[in-house]
């Protein structure tokens, strides 16, 4: 809803990175195709993560719009969302971050990131319901931004041939909504908030995941970037990525598979088709982490 709220024209540039998820950049390649804007994606530095050089770098008085996953799909990396924050502000253009897959297992702070939309989704980290998430947009930029559907709920009817647009951003909602889904979310925050900072502990237990299975034979570990989070990915030689995870289901371990399509630029460039995605949260246990390990040293 904030993409498709911002205008384009012949010649606007938006910026986004390598890690990007394919939800997102079939949506700019689609806005681009249609305003004749143009999708640059900011090439990696040394550890894997957005090249701060490249992006200032790139900046010119066409690039409207920064968009940038913050934790991909297909791995652990933490890309620098603050260090963005701050070109995208010296610069003075919008920067929307997709936090989907960080909310719930760091803090995420929209000042301290000094971004000007932010998404996340309720089904990850923050274990809510599916089909459940939240947009942040900074009052600031709600101006610019027009939804591209508008109901009685985003807008009035105040004259036969007048509405105005809501001043704040539930001008992003509709009226009909999943009252049980949003009430769930609530719910799944609250827990969260309770729980109180986790990242460490959510870190640590990455941390050790990987490097348990980078001693592993066979086993590969692919994780990129400076600062890794929760999300651990690896492949096995000689046996796919669909097949390890029928096998730890069938010993229940839940891990999951990533495909080349959901992190095009990505995959392409490391030569990657499928990756398996363990996701540790603040409660698995080193136990728990012995028992992958082995589960997967044990595979054939
Ligand atoms: C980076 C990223 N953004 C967005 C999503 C989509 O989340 P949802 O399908 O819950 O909207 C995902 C899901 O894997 C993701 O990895």
């Amino acid at each position: 809803m904030a993409f498709y709220s911002m205008r384009f024209t012949p010649g606007d540039r938006i910026l986004t990175g390598m890690v990007e998820y394919a939800s997102n950049y079939i949506a700019y390649l689609h806005v681009a195709s249609r305003t004749g804007a143009s999708v640059e994606a900011i090439p990696n530095d040394e550890h894997g993560q957005i090249s701060i050089d490249a992006l200032r770098r790139a900046i010119d008085g066409r690039v409207k719009l920064i968009s940038l996953t913050h934790v991909p799909t297909n791995g652990g990396l933490v890309n620098p969302a603050a260090p963005v924050g701050r070109v995208a502000r010296t610069a003075g253009i919008p920067f929307l971050l997709d936090a989907c897959q960080s909310v719930g297992q760091m803090p995420v702070d929209v000042e301290t990131i000094g971004c000007d939309m932010l998404s996340g989704t309720g089904r990850k980290y923050l274990r809510g319901p599916r089909a459940t998430g939240f947009l942040y947009v900074r009052g600031a930029v709600l101006d610019r931004l027009e939804p591209p559907f508008l109901d009685l709920h985003a807008a009035t009817w105040v004259a036969p041939d007048r509405y105005v647009v809501r001043p704040d951003a539930r001008r992003f909602e509709n009226w009909e909504t999943n009252y049980a889904g949003k009430i769930a979310l609530g719910v799944a925050v609250d827990y969260a908030l309770a729980l109180g900072p986790i990242r460490d502990r959510v870190y640590a237990l990455g941390g050790l995941l990987r490097e348990r299975l980078r001693a592993t034979p066979r086993v590969q570990v692919h994780d990129q970037g400076a600062e890794r989070c929760g999300i651990v990915t690896f492949t096995v030689d000689g046996i796919d990525a669909a097949a390890v995870q029928e096998q730890l289901a069938s010993r229940r371990i839940n891990v999951h598979t990533s495909s080349q399509s959901s992190t095009l630029l990505d995959m392409q460039r490391r030569g990657l088709t499928k990756l398996v995605r363990a996701s540790v949260h603040y409660y698995n246990t080193e136990g728990e982490i012995d028992r992958l390990v082995g589960a997967v040293a044990s595979l054939r």
